[in-house]
């Protein structure tokens, strides 16, 4: 078969010639039609994500939507390497075939799921969000972020802020559900103001970003409650911004503040099966929107390197 390979870390893929899966036991034969090109596949393929074994060759690729040999359409996540999607065809266990609704868009899937499961795996599972209660989405300009503000209105949240620092996407927020949007590209003291402002009093932190503006964030949300007791759930979910934070022990003892993460290994493989159902069961009318760029999968070294707008996600189609 024809397949995106990675032979160096650090360079991107090219499409070649790759061996066709063999199904083991227990696995299926899929065959792909569309594949996201997230963060996830970025790191993956560069070896720097913390699942990362150094394998290479590799074929890049977390996730995508496929047809199996009974033609039934399906969504498959939570690929290991060295066999990842951006491929004509996988071989995956039965059990990571998520079938689709009629009337979803192959692409739409692709480029949705990944960022989509990212922030309904933090707000229900991590977060345990209930209806009514504030949420804070730090890194808000992003696909994940944009989902984050889609589901937590789905959700019920009472008020979402949504901070980032790209202002044209951060223009584009209040659209897709957020009450308020923090520009992030501006002084500490600023930044700290405004977040105050508008979350002193959230419920459920979803953080993109870690680093700088997690410190900055944090500093500002724990100062300025209005009940410093009352809890904050503070769920670090990407490290856009720095893979750290320096964490004041003080922080820790004037405020409530629950810190928890969420991604592979927080989440039990099972667990995060079940997020992909579950969302696939909502995708006909939770009304999500994402912007996308689709391409072909011969033209992947050129995606690789595409300069696109911040939210917007790459597809790719064998
Ligand atoms: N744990 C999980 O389950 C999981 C799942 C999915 C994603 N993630 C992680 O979540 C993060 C976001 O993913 P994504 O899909 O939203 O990626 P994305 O679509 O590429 O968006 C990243 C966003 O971060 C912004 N950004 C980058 N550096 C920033 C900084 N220093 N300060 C403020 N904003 C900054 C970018 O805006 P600019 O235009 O300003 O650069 C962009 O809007 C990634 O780290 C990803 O690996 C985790």
């Amino acid at each position: 078969m024809r397949a995106a390979v990675v032979t160096a870390f650090g360079q991107p893929p090219r499409y070649q010639q790759y061996p066709d899966p063999r199904p083991a036991e227990g696995e299926v034969l899929v065959r792909v039609l569309a594949a996201g090109l997230h963060p996830r596949v970025r790191s993956g393929a560069a070896g720097t994500h913390y699942t990362s074994d150094q394998t290479l060759p590799l074929v890049p690729g977390f996730d995508g939507v496929g047809r199996t040999p009974e033609n039934t359409r399906v969504f498959f996540g939570g690929l290991k390497a060295p066999n990842g999607s951006m491929a004509e065809y996988i071989a995956i266990p039965a059990d990571q075939l998520v079938p689709l609704p009629d009337g979803v868009d192959d692409i739409m899937v692709a480029a949705a799921m990944n960022p989509a499961v990212s922030a309904w795996l933090a707000l229900t599972h991590r977060a345990e969000l209930k209806p009514g209660e504030h949420v804070l989405i730090l890194g808000a300009t992003g696909n994940a972020g944009q989902m984050a503000i889609q589901l937590a209105r789905l959700l019920g949240a009472g008020t979402i802020t949504a901070a980032g620092r790209n202002a044209q996407a951060l223009a584009k927020l209040p659209a897709l559900g957020a009450d308020h949007a923090v520009s992030l590209d501006t002084d500490d003291d600023t930044v700290a103001r405004r977040l105050a402002q508008a979350a002193a009093n959230a419920d459920v932190v979803v953080d993109y970003l870690w680093g700088h503006p997690t410190e900055v964030a944090l500093a500002a949300l724990t100062s300025a409650r209005t009940d410093a007791a009352h809890r904050l759930r503070w769920v670090h979910v990407g490290a856009m911004a720095g893979p750290t934070i320096a964490l004041p022990g003080a922080t820790l003892r004037k405020a409530d503040v629950d810190f928890r993460g969420s991604g592979q290994g927080s989440v039990s493989p099972a667990g995060m099966r079940a997020a992909h159902r579950d969302l696939a069961d909502r995708l006909p009318t939770a009304g999500l929107t994402i912007d996308t760029l689709t391409m072909p999968l011969r033209d992947v070294e050129s995606a690789w390197t595409a300069n696109t707008p911040t939210g917007t996600r790459i597809v790719l189609v064998p």
